[in-house]
């Protein structure tokens, strides 16, 4: 069973996102330096939204064999293909297109197609692929990671479809593609990166095993959460007020 009953859960804090940046970039260059030696492939998911931007745009200048490395994106927003609000744009954009990954190896969620179409494509996509090798993910301020949403189907039972159709999201727009709980949860390793004063409630409610979506990514290695040490202070009562919506 690719997932686990309960999260294991490791917090890694930062001092500033600076610093965040720094180490996730490391990281990655290690998980696809392992990967590409044991396999001669590495297999990465990335994550959307604004956190990633410059470890992104930091891996450009690293030295690693692109060639091996495959791309895939925990999920993707339904918008017109060179759209800069999307995911594939940005990292396009900051990183992919400035290193020579081949581009076959770049797979891209077709969200112009709309959330449906998108998801059985995508689904279909991944019918080959194993294990990924590193799941890169954010964590919004509702608890949400990639596009599980609160009150949303997140895919946890084992035979979920790897690519779920999100309608209504909370966060626009409405219409995405997500990988599902269960198919995140199927990697090596998992990483979350959180920086941000308004991440604080979602990481006090996670910490408190409050039932937030970053909490159903579950893979037998855990999870390994980088995230700026304020973030782990106890909230200032007025902060704490008021009811935290999870499911
Ligand atoms: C998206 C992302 C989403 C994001 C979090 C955090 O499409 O917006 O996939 O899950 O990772 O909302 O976003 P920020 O990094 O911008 O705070």
């Amino acid at each position: 069973m690719d997932r686990t009953d309960k999260q294991l859960c490791r917090w890694h804090a930062v001092a500033n996102a600076q610093a965040l940046q720094q180490i996730a970039i490391e990281t990655v260059l290690a998980s696809a330096a392992g990967a590409i030696h044991e396999r001669g492939e590495f297999h990465i998911v990335l994550a959307g939204g604004r956190t990633p931007r410059e470890i992104y745009h930091g891996l450009c200048t690293t030295k690693t064999d692109w060639s091996a490395w495959h791309i895939y994106f925990g999920d993707e927003r339904c918008l017109p293909p060179r759209d800069p609000a999307r995911n594939s744009c940005m990292a396009a954009e900051v990183w992919l297109n400035n290193v020579p990954i081949p581009p076959m190896q770049v797979h891209t969620i077709a969200g112009e197609l709309g959330a449906d179409e998108a998801a059985l494509q995508y689904s279909e996509t991944l019918r080959s692929v194993g294990y990924f090798d590193l799941v890169l993910l954010g964590l919004g301020e509702d608890g949400h990671t990639a596009s599980l949403f609160p009150g949303h189907d997140w895919g946890t039972a084992p035979g979920s479809q790897d690519a779920l159709a999100v309608f209504d999201a909370p966060k626009p727009p409405p219409q995405r593609v997500s990988l599902s709980a269960a198919r995140l949860s199927r990697a090596r390793q998992v990483i979350f990166l959180v920086s941000g004063e308004s991440k604080h409630r979602a990481v006090t409610a996670w910490r408190a095993e409050n039932n937030i979506p970053a909490r159903a990514i579950r893979p037998e290695t855990g999870v390994d959460v980088l995230v700026e040490s304020t973030l782990l202070e106890p909230l200032a009562l007025p902060d704490i007020q008021g009811e935290f919506k999870c499911n």
